[in-house]
């Protein structure tokens, strides 16, 4: 017989995983469901990236192993974007590292940095590889920090508690899932307290391109002496549309970024050639004056698909708030959230139960505007009777 380690019996149910089985299973059934659920943006990569992709498919080479550390170009292409995107200056050797996707990256500083029995300051409620596949995987404990709405879903950092245990603090700004924007002040303290008690800061900065009107998302590493104490995740998932590529980044700290790719070393064996060209084509290109046009078109979508769903959830008596980041609402529906999106799944709506991502999401669902059919999903949503409001 097989026995799992225990630590694998410490993971709650991945809730995304359950959803999709779900919906498949309502699909067999006939049943034509509208996803609200998961954040994996229906609009294309765009055409720079793929034509770079296929271009990159017959280089010599392409079909070999990479390297794990990414390709002297993918690096160097992340650092020159880092410079002109954020003023942030990085050394591509030292301070840069890829990542197949910034989940693989999320998980594996857990590794790095977390002993059995270390503590990891996750936000409550967040995105949940933060708790399970960094800190519980690595035989450590999630200490949650709340997020409320009443303190902007910022964290108060005088509430939360450190012990010799404590090694890291993973913030999410834009958030996953509240939406919610940091401010300057959060990531000041952010770094302040995590050089204070000597913590690493993990700031996942995922969304930070999908972003509406004059908003333009920080970097953690604009802020002085963070290059202490700061690692930074980023991607080219919800940047271009290309979750199902794997490719990320993780730039900041020297010490961290050479500890990942002593990590990775021992686990991948790099994200593919060609992938890493169409990656860097991307970053390349992103101040070009058309695929600016382009990204900007990306998140007028993204925003015009927003403003549908909120003015028709107001229209049933919740409380939409209009976010200036990511693709999602984070919306208190004033019932048990599970129960509210079983309800919505009869009506043919997956959304996401809040708890998914952490006890404060109770009485939350996170709706995420990755199809182009929000109208139909509004006319359903509309005509459903809510039991237990
Ligand atoms: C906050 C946050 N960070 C990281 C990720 C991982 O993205 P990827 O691994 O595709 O880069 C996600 C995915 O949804 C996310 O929501």
């Amino acid at each position: 017989m097989i026995t799992y380690a225990e630590r694998v019996g410490k993971l709650p149910p991945y809730i995304f995983a359950d959803l999709e089985r779900l919906q498949d299973e309502l699909t067999k059934k006939g049943v034509n469901v509208i996803s609200l659920g998961i954040g994996d943006p229906d609009l294309p990569t765009p055409r720079l990236v793929t034509d770079s992709l296929k271009a990159a498919l017959t280089e010599v080479g392409s079909n070999n192993y990479s390297s794990s550390a990414g390709e002297d170009y993918f690096r160097q292409a992340v650092a020159d974007w880092y410079e002109q995107r954020f003023g942030v200056d990085l050394d591509p050797e030292t301070q840069v590292c890829s990542m197949i996707g910034s989940k693989e990256g999320l998980a594996n500083l857990g590794r790095l940095l977390l002993n059995p029995g270390d503590r990891a300051l996750v936000p409550d409620p967040s995105y949940p590889v933060y708790g399970q596949g960094a800190t519980i995987l690595s035989d450590a404990t999630p200490a949650t920090y709340s997020l409320i709405p009443e303190t902007k879903f910022q964290p108060d950092f005088s509430a939360m508690r450190v012990d010799e245990k404590t090694k890291l603090l993973f913030l999410n700004y834009p958030s996953n899932p509240t939406a919610a924007v940091t401010t300057n002040e959060t990531l000041k303290t952010a770094v302040s307290f995590c050089l204070e008690n000597n913590l690493a800061l993990c700031y996942d900065n995922a969304y930070s391109e999908l972003a509406f009107g004059q908003y333009r998302s920080p970097s953690a590493l604009q802020i002085d002496q963070s290059m202490d104490c700061t690692v930074e995740f980023n991607s080219c998932s919800k940047m271009f549309n290309m979750t199902g590529y794997r490719v990320g980044f993780a730039v900041g700290n020297k010490e961290i970024i050479a500890g990942l790719k002593k990590i990775k070393a021992q686990i991948d064996s790099g994200i593919p050639r060609f992938v890493q060209r169409a990656a860097a084509s991307a970053l390349k290109s992103y101040f070009d004056a058309d695929f600016t046009l382009e990204r900007e078109r990306n998140n007028r979508i993204i925003e015009e698909r927003l403003d549908i769903l909120i003015s028709g959830l107001r229209s049933v008596g919740l409380n939409a708030i209009k976010p200036e980041a990511t693709f999602y609402l984070w919306v208190n529906v004033e019932m048990d959230g599970t129960e509210f999106v079983k309800q919505l799944l009869n009506a043919g709506v997956v959304a996401t139960p809040g708890e998914a991502f952490g006890r404060n999401g109770k009485n939350y669902v996170r709706f995420s505007v990755t199809t182009e059919k929000v109208v139909q999903a509004v006319e359903r949503i509309k005509r459903i009777e809510l039991r237990g409001r």
